[in-house]
């Protein structure tokens, strides 16, 4: 869900409904926005994307006034309805609110409430909490907002506005971020920075249970116990073209286009001299020498990025390294101790699961190194150790240069690691090295393969069924692959390990069932050519994946071939994910597709 607000001298509700619209990657099944203006609050909600609020409120001017908070939201308690949508005004209709989050004890809250007289129109939680602040407001609201705070559990990000304060904004957060954007006479609240880019670069970072009194010429920050608390603001260097299209008909297909700048900015300032310098953490040899396991912890792509780690630390590492679901992690009685490091690995740094993960190997005295793109998020500032992938905003859903980036840093990491514990030979760290170097170019060259690509999605956008397979790290890969094309094109798909097709799968492949075989690692490509001699036999058609050197071992049996640029047997993933991406891309393109959007998703999954 997103969340914005807006104080100052211009009318609130056009800005909201801008920093909506780029906020509505976070979820977007209803939004709505509240105004304060001339001793009332004005609400309007509509069910659908912002530009459903947009029409009803014909861009803001039937809603006229200069202080306002708004929301986009992805349902979680209570289905996606106007009436579920978000801001929620106290029963007194004093107060109006909007929540990001879950507050677990709002049943408990409820009761107590109603107990008290105050009743309620809908079963959200976040009903309880603009209700919970009308209880304890006696004339002073931030210290209704404090009071209401000290009783909710669970987490949530909180931006409200009170009718005696016509041009106050407040919040408050607890595991889930907010942001307030200082401007000239005016300010900002969001729970993203893309919402208020366009305005301001120079932000202040809400922490867990501070309370911020934000007005057109101030922002105050208070501790829970309402201490004033004294923050320096934070410049954001990403501008407002990266959160914008620029020229680009989606998202994603900007985003999948960035990926050898995204890289080359990740990885560069951590390259000098032919060595890996990871100045932002500082990992003792003894500490690394010490390690008897790796865990690395992830949701959906990040987790594939995992997988593909797992493969290549243990190669280079040589200590056992698992992939584990962040939503597994945590309810599997891991084995963490002290000598245990955790790799936790978030684009957002505000996945509930991942947070989660976090939190318990932290309890259980490992230490936490994360992979984040947002800086400053929960799981940036929480763990032992960041580093930060330098992607940029990525607005589309479907990730794919944070992928990308998160992969470049788990080679970075891998190689720390190998050197410090004696597992690499200069020879072999040299050509690494060498290879992360070119990695960027080599992208670019990935890129150009989007005609052939487009054509191939031209003959295979109809299939209703695809199966990707692929032995080792092209088979971490076949579960990034599949998960691409399924979540913007809709088409049922699924990965495999080539191998373990003949033990059940196998069964599913018939006349014109469409394989996708990955088959870049050169050391298998043999074997995965005898799984697609299986499938092919049985009827499938073969689109297969290969670099320059496997061609060879394949053309006499795949019906059409990608080739990607040779690299390292170690970074393959990297330019075998390009043509994937844009694989789904143009099937999804062609199927008609919200490609940006698709449905039921969100970018950032900020409940358990
Ligand atoms: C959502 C997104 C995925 C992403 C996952 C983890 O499901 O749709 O693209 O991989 O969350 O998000 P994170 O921000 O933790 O990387």
């Amino acid at each position: 869900c997103g969340i914005v607000g807006y104080t100052g001298k211009q009318e609130a509700a056009p800005i909201m409904l801008e920093g909506l619209k780029r906020l509505e990657y976070r979820g977007y099944d209803s939004a709505g926005i509240v105004v304060s203006a001339d001793g009332e609050l004005r609400l309007t909600k509509a069910k659908g994307f912002v530009d459903d609020l947009s029409k009803k409120i014909d861009g803001g001017r039937l809603t006229p006034g200069t202080t306002g908070i708004g929301h986009t939201r992805w349902a979680t308690h209570g289905k996606p309805s106007d009436e579920n949508a978000h801001p929620h005004v106290s029963c007194n209709g004093k107060i109006a609110l909007v929540h990001n989050g879950i507050i677990e004890n709002y049943q408990k809250l409820r009761e107590m409430l109603i107990s008290k007289g105050i009743e309620f129109k809908s079963e959200t939680d976040t009903e309880v909490a603009v209700n919970l602040i009308q209880y304890f407001y006696k004339g002073d609201i931030v210290k209704a907002v404090s009071e209401a705070a000290l009783r909710m559990e669970g987490s949530y990000a909180l931006g409200i506005i009170c009718e005696d304060f016509p041009d106050l904004l407040l919040a408050t957060r607890k595991e889930s971020p907010l942001i307030l954007g200082i401007g000239q006479d005016e300010n900002f609240l969001a729970s993203d920075v893309a919402a208020v880019l366009k305005y301001t670069r120079d932000i202040y970072y809400l922490a867990d249970d501070e309370i911020a009194v934000i007005s057109p010429k101030d922002i105050k920050i208070y501790s829970c116990d309402l201490e004033v608390v004294k923050k320096e603001p934070s410049r954001v260097d990403w501008d407002i073209s990266a959160a914008e299209k620029g020229g680009y008909e989606h998202f994603m297909f900007k985003e999948i286009m960035e990926q050898p700048e995204a890289v080359r900015k990740t990885l560069s300032p951590r390259i000098k001299d032919g060595r890996i310098i990871l100045d932002d953490i500082e990992l003792e040899p003894d500490y690394i020498k010490g390690l008897s396991r790796i865990y690395i912890v992830g949701c959906g792509s990040a987790y594939h990025v995992g997988v593909v780690a797992k493969y290549n630390m243990e190669k280079l590492v040589r200590i056992p390294v698992e992939a584990v679901l962040a939503s597994e992690f945590r309810y599997a009685s891991p084995l963490v101790d002290a000598s245990t490091l955790v790799i936790c690995i978030s684009q957002s740094g505000t996945t509930a699961d991942t947070i989660a993960a976090m939190r318990e190997a932290k309890k259980l005295g490992a230490r936490v190194l994360s992979i984040v793109n947002v800086v400053g998020s929960v799981i940036a500032s929480e763990s032992d150790y960041c580093l930060y992938t330098w992607a940029g905003p990525e607005i589309a859903v479907a990730t794919t240069k944070a992928y990308s980036t998160q992969l470049a840093v788990t080679y970075l990491i891998a190689l720390v690691l190998a050197e410090s514990r004696g597992t690499i030979t200069s020879a072999a760290y040299a050509s690494l090295v060498d290879g992360l170097q070119a990695l960027p170019s080599a992208l670019e060259e990935a890129l150009k393969l989007k005609e052939h690509i487009q054509y191939l999605a031209s003959i295979y956008f109809n299939k209703e069924n695809i199966f990707f397979i692929g032995r080792n790290i092209d088979y971490a890969l076949t579960l990034e692959a599949s998960l691409k094309l399924k979540e913007i094109s809709y088409i049922h798909s699924d990965a495999y390990a080539a191998g373990e097709l003949k033990h059940g799968t196998i069964s599913l492949i018939e006349e014109g069932t469409l394989v996708i075989a990955m088959a870049s690692y050169i050391k298998l490509v043999d074997k995965t050519v005898s799984n697609i001699v299986e499938v092919k036999s049985r009827g499938a058609e073969i689109l297969t994946l290969t670099t320059e050197s496997g061609l060879n071992h394949v053309t006499h049996t795949s019906d059409n071939i990608i080739t990607i640029p040779d690299i390292h047997e170690v970074l393959l993933p990297s330019l075998a994910v390009v043509p994937m991406q844009l694989f789904a891309y143009y099937v999804a393109l062609m199927r008609g597709c919200s490609i940006d959007k698709p449905r039921n998703l969100a970018k950032s999954v900020t409940v358990e």
